[in-house]
């Protein structure tokens, strides 16, 4: 699946319905997570954020807090997207038991961008070059979470779907693609993906697992235009992470444990890779994201406002954690 969506982000055919493909830069790295462990300085585990700098210990929309008000700047391309997203970081246990954080590095096109991840919103299958279906945009408010850190086993994880990393060779040669870590050294290191469910209630822009408000579609997928279940009737954008960790450094054989197990460990302890998660917090301007999801953009927007990579690259947010990143987990 993946090559197809690589065609398709080359522009290898020309749709006439919208698909956003853009690049954002790291705002920060810290231990915070306002969306499940809102208020507590540090979160149960590191994370790497992009989007709006008003990103903060909490970000409680019941208290009348919006990310598009208090942000004044973006790490995103789209300069009209204050929103958040983040995930875990990764790191190489080392056979003497220190801990290194991996890198992210930018996609090809983009590489002056500071770290971050490449993001997709789609109305159809980024592969189906039609794009012609119709979504409603998220509200102001709303925030999700897919994946779950407390996993540990291939059959817990099949609860979420496309939540995947590819042992890259390279940028342009993307596969094989795995549910847990790849087992083997990966020379162009790896992309996680993260596919978020595209159904929504229409009622709750949040729920206490912050997942049951959204869903997936009732039979299908979202990418064969499954319908959506009638406890969730409303369809979403599709959204889409891709982050590149660049393994490629820890590639030595001889630092790999001897049993030869892999020595990557996602930084909530997990070493299997199973817990892979990530989360979102909607803050388009706004009706930006409508106005772009109902237009013709693929990949670039007219309709959007944009910035320069170096301008995305300013925008961070304070350590508010004030740790050591590396050696810890
Ligand atoms: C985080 O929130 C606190 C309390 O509202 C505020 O004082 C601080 O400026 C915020 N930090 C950032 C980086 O926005
Ligand atoms: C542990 O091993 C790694 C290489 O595998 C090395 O880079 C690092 O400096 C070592 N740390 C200590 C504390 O010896």
């Amino acid at each position: 699946m993946h090559s197809k969506i690589f065609a398709a982000a080359l522009g290898l055919f020309a749709p006439a319905n919208a698909l956003l493909r853009f690049g954002c830069a790291q705002s920060s790295v810290q231990r915070l997570d306002p969306l499940v462990n809102p208020g507590q300085i540090p979160s149960s585990h590191l994370h790497q954020i992009i989007g709006g700098n008003s990103f903060n210990v909490t970000m409680d929309p019941a208290k009348g807090f919006d990310l598009v008000q208090k942000s004044t700047c973006t790490s995103c391309q789209f300069s009209e997207d204050f929103s958040n997203y983040w995930t875990a970081t990764i790191f190489f246990r080392a056979r003497n038991g220190s801990f290194m954080r991996v890198p992210q590095i930018p996609q090809q096109g983009i590489e002056s961008t500071k770290g971050g991840m490449m993001v997709y919103y789609m109305t159809d299958a980024l592969f189906d070059n039609a794009q012609k279906s119709k979504v409603t945009a998220f509200k102001p408010g709303f925030r999700m979470l897919i994946g779950d850190a407390t996993i540990r086993t291939r059959d817990q994880a099949r609860r979420f779907r496309q939540l995947t990393y590819i042992c890259m060779e390279s940028q342009a040669n993307r596969a094989p693609e795995y549910i847990g870590f790849p087992p083997m050294p990966c020379k162009g290191g790896w992309m996680v993906n993260h596919l978020f469910p595209t159904c929504w209630d229409g009622k709750n822009l949040d729920s206490p697992d912050h997942r049951s408000h959204v869903s997936y579609p009732e039979s299908g997928t979202f990418e064969s235009g499954g319908p959506c279940p009638a406890t969730h009737p409303v369809r979403l954008p599709q959204l889409m992470l891709e982050t590149v960790w660049d393994t490629s450094k820890f590639n030595n054989k001889n630092d790999w444990p001897a049993d030869g197990s892999q020595p990557f460990v996602w930084s909530s302890g997990d070493s299997t890779g199973f817990s892979s998660h990530a989360d979102y917090m909607f803050g388009w301007k706004d009706d930006s994201l409508q106005r772009a999801m109902d237009s013709s953009c693929y990949v670039n927007c007219p309709t959007l406002k944009t910035q320069s990579i170096s301008q995305q690259n300013k925008c961070t947010v304070p350590d508010m954690v004030k740790e050591p990143l590396d050696g810890c987990k």
